[in-house]
């Protein structure tokens, strides 16, 4: 733009070179959206810059007050008022049937609560469990795996109160990188609530049917709309 109001001017030599007139060139970069897009980044990065720190220090105190705890019985009473505020009526699981699943996987270090600042705000449960096998909803009892290749993430929860936090994706990455340091090959879940597309996006994709008759029948016991899938895993 600047050059054609100052006149007419010279050819530059890739205008030369192109046999295009004068102006030509630098009149198609001004209008390239994209790099008028890039200055415009550029400005409002530079316009922020001084402000960096601050967003650095809060970034870094929401990371220091997050506390990601290995479940163990005593968090149960906290794990279910968390249940209540994220399930439906018909998903909700005894203390019983956690407690069954936390046994399964004792020791194994796999279940996770979130606390921030002292509040419990979101958990994960998985445990590891053998081909074909995956425990029914609300399952009295859950026999530990034998030769797992697989994490079985049965319940990830964030509390409404924590949902802009990303909670989520932390426990599940806490999980992945678990199941890696255990040398599983995958993780599985049953996505309920509408979920799936919010698996899909952390790389989970639904298994092929038909499915074991075996596996088939638990992945009923979550009603019509459950899906199961898996994430096969790279080696840690
Ligand atoms: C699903 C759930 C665990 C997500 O937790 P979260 O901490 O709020 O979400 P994350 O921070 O991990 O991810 C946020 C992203 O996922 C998206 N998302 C959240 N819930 C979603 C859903 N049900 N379907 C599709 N996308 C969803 C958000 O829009 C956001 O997208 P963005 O990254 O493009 O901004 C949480 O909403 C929850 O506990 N729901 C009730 C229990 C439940 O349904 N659990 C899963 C059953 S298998």
């Amino acid at each position: 733009m600047a050059r054609r109001a100052a006149g007419p001017a010279l050819a530059t030599p890739q205008e030369r070179q192109a046999g295009l007139p004068a102006g030509v060139l630098v009149e198609r970069r001004a209008q390239h959206p994209g790099l008028r897009l890039s200055l415009h980044a550029a400005a409002v990065a530079a316009l922020l810059w001084p402000l960096r720190p601050l967003g650095d220090a809060r970034r870094r105190r929401s990371r220091l007050m997050l506390q990601l705890k290995v479940i163990g019985t005593a968090d149960l009473p906290a794990v279910l008022a968390l249940q209540a505020q994220c399930y439906g009526p018909e998903f909700l699981e005894s203390a019983e049937a956690f407690e069954a699943k936390l046994r399964a996987a004792r020791h194994l270090h796999c279940s996770y609560l979130a606390v921030v600042a002292g509040e419990p705000l979101a958990y994960v449960v998985s445990l590891p469990v053998d081909d074909g096998q995956l425990p029914a909803l609300d399952a009295p009892s859950v026999s530990p795996a034998r030769a797992p290749r697989t994490l079985y993430l049965h319940d990830l929860a964030v509390s409404p109160a924590g949902r802009t936090r990303r909670l989520g994706h932390q426990l599940v990455r806490q999980v992945v990188h678990r199941a890696q340091d255990m040398g599983l090959t995958q993780v599985a879940l049953v996505a309920v609530q509408g979920s799936r597309r919010y698996w899909e996006h952390q790389g989970f994709v639904a298994a092929p049917s038909p499915l074991a008759p075996v596996v088939a029948e638990k992945l009923a016991s979550f009603g019509p709309g459950a899906t199961l899938m898996r994430r096969a895993l790279t080696p840690a």
